[in-house]
């Protein structure tokens, strides 16, 4: 039978989870929006699809098996605890929670459900990204010692919107950016071991950091540089991994191809991969888990320990 979702938070980032599950082949049944004109908005885009009023309605409804979580940061752990405790698998955007107390209680629902749980680290299912990691892993790059990954811009409307209001988003670019950055230094080089972070402000009027750079080291010895700015007047999304055999940069501007240089060479290798944002992957993978076909690459421990070495930045 066709599996059936339904989206909490009908805003920006949800419009790549129905893009991911209609290539997934699942059907979207379900919506739910406090403003419920941005629900009905979308459900004209989707045969079929149910406009409905509460978390519980929607999640009583029987018209969904699995729920996407799209909804900002503070309004991630009610939904999230409701769908767990009715066994429904959960699709739950980054960051895990505003506060690690708030992921706490995901984590303590989790353990009780026997629904699938996964967060929104898309960017492990990027191919580029598992290029690194077997560079990484298969000893190409040998031992890694140095780790840069920026995460840099001009954001769209940062300072009207929830993003820079901490009591709903837990935090500025550190929560809201690096936090993917956190996921991947820990899918490529391991638990993050130390951090040290340095923020900064350069906008009027909001109450969290616009910019960071988050200094990680795993338990190995390599140490990596996470940045993220919202306010930078130009973009860098990169990952560039230094080992004591050689180097590799993705650029995400570049997105089709991993860059390879090795010890002692000047020029750079090209490695073609596919380019991708990682939705349809992370549909995919989210499908897989639920049908017991492989295990979820991000897990909700992988979340909260995301969530927590940004909270420890913070305190
Ligand atoms: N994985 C990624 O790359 C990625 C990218 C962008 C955003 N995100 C995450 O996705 C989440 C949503 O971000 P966005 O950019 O789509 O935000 P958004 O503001 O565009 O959309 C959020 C939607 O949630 C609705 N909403 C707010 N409170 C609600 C509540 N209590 N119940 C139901 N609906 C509620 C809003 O009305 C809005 O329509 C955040 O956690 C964000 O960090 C992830």
């Amino acid at each position: 039978m066709a599996v059936r979702a339904g989206i909490i938070g009908t805003g920006g980032i949800s419009r790549a989870h129905v893009r991911g599950y209609r290539n997934n082949g699942v059907t979207v049944t379900a919506l739910m929006d406090v403003n419920r004109e941005a629900a009905e908005a979308m459900a004209v885009d989707i045969e079929g699809a149910k406009v409905f009023d509460t978390y519980g309605e929607l999640l009583d409804s029987g018209q969904i098996d699995v729920l996407s979580i799209c909804t900002p940061p503070v309004a991630h752990e009610e939904p999230a605890v409701m769908a767990l405790e009715r066994d429904i698998h959960v699709l739950l955007e980054k960051p895990m929670a505003h506060t690690t107390a708030s992921g706490r209680h995901i984590l303590d629902a989790a353990a009780k459900s026997s629904a699938v749980i996964t967060i929104g680290f898309r960017h492990r299912y990027l191919p580029a990204v598992q290029k690194l990691r077997e560079l990484i892993t298969n000893g190409t790059l040998g031992e890694i010692v140095l780790y840069q990954n920026a995460f840099t811009g001009p954001a769209f409307r940062m300072k009207d919107r929830w993003f820079s209001k901490k009591a709903i988003s837990g935090g500025g670019s550190l929560m809201d950016t690096s936090i993917h950055s956190v996921d991947i230094f820990r899918y490529l080089l391991g638990e993050v071991a130390e951090q040290r972070a340095l923020t900064a402000r350069h906008m009027d009027g909001i109450d969290v950091e616009d910019a960071s750079m988050l200094l990680v080291k795993n338990p190995a010895g390599a140490v990596g540089c996470l940045m993220a700015s919202w306010v930078a007047g130009v973009g860098q999304s990169f990952i560039d991994v230094t080992g004591q055999d050689g180097r590799a940069l993705f650029d995400y501007g570049q997105g089709d191809q991993v860059k390879l240089q090795r010890r002692g060479e000047k020029e750079w290798e090209t490695i073609a991969v596919r380019p991708s944002d990682g939705f349809d992957e992370e549909i995919d993978g989210f499908l897989k888990a639920i049908r017991g076909e492989e295990g979820m690459l991000v897990t909700a421990q992988d979340g909260f320990r995301a969530l927590e070495v940004i909270q420890n930045c913070y305190q």
